[in-house]
């Protein structure tokens, strides 16, 4: 079973930013533990800021992968191209965020990923990216 959790803009620096809504936990520290967790699952890691690198990783696991965790941070609200890569690979894509989205501002209010994606997991912090993986394992 092979997974992977893409994360968008700014996410590389959780820990830093934004801690009261985003945690102090450094996502590299959050990784480690769930790949120890999760040991039998090929788990991978990507992150970039940039919106076409995030669609290139899509098109390079999208034929092949079992599962794609992604939070796309502000591009969620904003990528019409994310929502299309979405839509034309094969592996699901499950949409995560680490804050409830929908109780923020009303720009976090549209997501272009959600109509495409198997699910949405927002608002349970770092462990909404473990919920997603196990939808995946169960
Ligand atoms: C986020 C929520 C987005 O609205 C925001 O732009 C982020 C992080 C989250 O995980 O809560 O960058 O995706």
């Amino acid at each position: 079973m092979k997974i992977i959790i893409i994360n968008g803009p700014n996410l590389n620096l959780l820990g830093r930013r934004e801690p009261l809504i985003y945690g102090n936990l450094t996502f590299d520290e959050f990784y480690e533990n769930l790949k120890k967790k999760y040991a039998d699952v090929e788990l991978s890691y990507f992150q970039s800021n940039i919106e076409g690198e995030i669609i290139d990783k899509m098109h390079e696991v999208g034929f092949s992968y079992t599962g794609i965790v992604l939070n796309a941070g502000a591009y969620t609200h904003t990528s019409v191209a994310i929502g299309d890569a979405i839509r034309g690979i094969e592996t699901p894509v499950i949409e995560v965020h680490i804050s409830n989205v929908l109780s923020r501002e009303d720009f976090r209010q549209i997501s272009y990923i959600a109509p495409n994606a198997k699910g949405v997991i927002s608002g349970f912090g770092l462990q909404s990216y473990e919920l997603a993986l196990e939808s995946f394992i169960y």
